[in-house]
């Protein structure tokens, strides 16, 4: 999601802004842009399409003098990413402007009631309603910024980290936060704000952590910040002090972006169920299942083409697809798809999963498809890349920006939006149960919190990696919904460590690979309460019986295979189609710990790339 931050002082603003916009870079890159004060002009705001190099390119020859400002470095979540979407965004009067992070989730009636009044509104995102609505407040109610934005933000349902420029009142910054975050700095007669502490420790070490509702005034010379809550109540904050280098915080004060993400998936979940899922009204909505109802329910089957994770995805949506909504699906890497002579027409729905939404084996099994006619429906993590662009419609996964190269929010993401499409289309056709769309939707919701009770695990998960990490081979196994839950684990562990690893269905073991079972070879098997538990059984049971050492990832309390393996991590309880999504963070974890005693460099393995736009 997008990084803000914001400078008031004696020092030339620009430069802290756009340092600090670099370290946060790594929360959103598709568009960037900066608001000042300047010496000689009033409010300046340039923006542009792109990276933070791009703005600092297109502002070279601009006047960015002043000693406060705010900048913004976005992922888009509503709007595509352009110049005229890009933060910070101006009101109707010219006199303010807004940085935001998150989402307004009541942003269009909040809009169609300005625009009744006339307010003419330039974007396409959520965040331009706060700067409109504060704006109006302003003329019309004739208030100070502060009450202006205290009136307005009590209006909002969302979330939001925002800050504020007014050219009336150039002397303050005024920022608020509600379910995203926000750090403030505090300087000798400065300040500084951010989403995190990155763009502010290398100035000072003492920083204010926003709590929801709150609202910050920063004031040109004030020894303090002033805080306050919607009610225009005084805050009292503590000032702490931070702790960290610069090498940890750009990670969030993770050693590396792959356990961050780890860890994040909880937060990116619920970032990707939000207004989407709704609990209360026992409900999945998913906008392109409305604007596309014909063409999704009439699909005659579902083919869907991705690389590597997504794949992954792929094959736990085709058990979704056809268990809950009763249409045959298909699974294809799209690298095979392209060049393969598919039969397919216009009854068939491709479906596209890609993280980064770039990968060329996927861009051109798209075009294969759309060639022959197919609907495309797209996946998607990287807000405006190629692939929703190629598509007819499609849902992003909103799991915010994944850097670590081996992918691991985006893998559950992605699978919470098969989930959530499968439910929407399963209600429509009448091809599921309500007794068990209600449960479904109940236990979806209900998956952050079970992810928390994995991650909790990490140390045991360690101390676990610590025994197998000079192994030279591993078997990852699973049955049914967990089978691909095992191909995702191997691949994360060969990517990052470089170890060999293979996965397999539980039960095509006896088939051949059970003859590479000693002692040596480690096999990890997802054997959790499941239809198939007493076959899993049976297998680790069978590898037991051969000296090898078993890994189990099980149900919470089930003693009898704790007994058995010689290792074991346990999961909280969920319905059979959602274990993958708790499941998979285990083999995640045990993959990360053994790439980090091997000393192999997790976030960039060799010889791979995050997006692969070629062959
Ligand atoms: C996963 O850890 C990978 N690095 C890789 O397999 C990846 O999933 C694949 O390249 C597909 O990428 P995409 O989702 O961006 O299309
Ligand atoms: N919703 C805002 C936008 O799309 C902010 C995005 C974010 O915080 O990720 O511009």
């Amino acid at each position: 999601m997008c990084g803000i931050v914001g400078y008031i002082g004696k020092r030339q603003a620009y430069p802290v802004l756009i340092k600090g916009l670099k370290r946060l870079e790594y929360r959103g890159y598709d568009s960037a842009g900066v608001a000042l004060i300047t010496d000689t002009k009033g409010l300046e705001v340039y923006k542009t399409k792109g990276k933070v190099a791009d703005l600092e390119e297109y502002v070279k020859d601009k006047d960015v003098s002043g000693t406060i400002g705010i900048a913004h470095t976005r992922w888009a979540t509503h709007g595509e990413p352009s110049s005229t979407n890009a933060h910070p965004h101006i009101s109707c009067s010219g006199n303010l402007a807004l940085i935001h992070n998150g989402i307004i989730e009541n942003y269009t009636v909040l809009k169609e009631a300005l625009q009744r009044h006339g307010v003419v509104f330039k974007s396409s995102t959520d965040t331009e309603v706060l700067v409109q609505l504060i704006d109006y407040i302003q003329q019309h109610v004739g208030t100070d910024l502060l009450t202006a934005v205290r009136l307005a933000l009590r209006q909002v349902i969302g979330a939001y980290a925002i800050a504020i420029l007014d050219r009336n009142e150039p002397n303050q910054i005024i920022a608020a936060r509600k379910s995203s975050p926000l750090v403030i700095g505090v300087g000798e007669e400065e300040f500084f704000l951010g989403s995190d502490a990155s763009p502010i420790i290398e100035y000072t070490d003492k920083v204010v952590y926003l709590d929801d509702n709150d609202i910050a005034v920063l004031r040109r010379g004030a020894k303090e910040a002033e805080f306050i809550n919607f009610d225009n109540e005084k805050i009292e904050h503590d000032v702490k002090t931070v702790d960290l280098n610069l090498g940890q915080i750009e990670k969030g004060g993770y050693p590396h972006f792959m356990l961050k993400e780890i860890f994040e998936q909880p937060q990116a979940l619920q970032d990707c169920m939000r207004g989407r899922v709704n609990v209360e009204a026992n409900n999945v909505v998913l906008s392109a299942v409305i604007d596309y109802r014909k063409e999704l329910l009439n699909a005659r089957r579902f083919i869907i083409v991705a690389c590597g994770t997504s794949w992954h995805a792929s094959l736990i949506g085709k058990q979704l697809l056809e268990n809950i909504c009763q249409i045959p699906a298909e699974v294809e890497y799209a690298s095979e798809f392209r060049y393969s002579n598919p039969v397919i027409d216009s009854r068939d729905v491709v479906i596209a999963i890609s993280q980064s939404g770039e990968t060329a084996d996927t861009l051109a099994a798209i075009q294969l498809a759309k060639e022959r006619g197919a609907f495309i429906f797209g996946i998607c993590n990287a807000i405006g890349s190629s692939i929703p662009r190629a598509t007819q419609t499609g849902c992003y996964i909103h799991v915010g920006p994944e850097i670590g190269v081996a992918s691991t929010k985006a893998f559950t993401g992605q699978v919470t939006v098969l989930t959530m499409l499968a439910l929407a289309l399963g209600k429509a056709r009448g091809t599921i149960k309500n007794e068990d769309y209600v449960r479904l939707v109940q236990e979806l919701d209900a998956i952050p919190e079970k992810m928390k009770k994995v991650l909790e695990q990490n140390d045991r998960i360690r101390d676990i990696s610590r025994v197998f990490t000079y192994a030279h081979n591993f078997l990852y196994l699973g049955r049914g919904y967990n089978y691909p839950v095992a191909l995702e684990g191997a691949l994360k562990l060969k990517e990052i460590s470089y170890i060999h690893a293979e996965g397999y269905p539980a039960a095509e073991m006896k088939h051949g690979p059970i003859a590479l079972i000693d002692a040596e070879m480690p096999v990890v098997i997802v054997a959790t309460q499941n239809p198939l538990y007493d076959k899993l059984m049976s297998n680790i049971q069978e590898i037991k019986a051969r000296g090898g050492r078993v890994i189990a990832i099980v149900t919470e309390g089930d003693e009898k295979v704790k007994a058995l393996a010689d290792e074991y991590v346990e999961l909280p309880k969920t319905v059979e189609c959602l274990e993958p999504l708790i499941s998979t963070i285990p083999l995640q974890l045990l993959a990360y710990h053994i790439a980090v005693q091997k000393g192999k460099n997790v976030d960039q393995p060799r010889n791979l790339a995050k997006s692969v736009t070629v062959e």
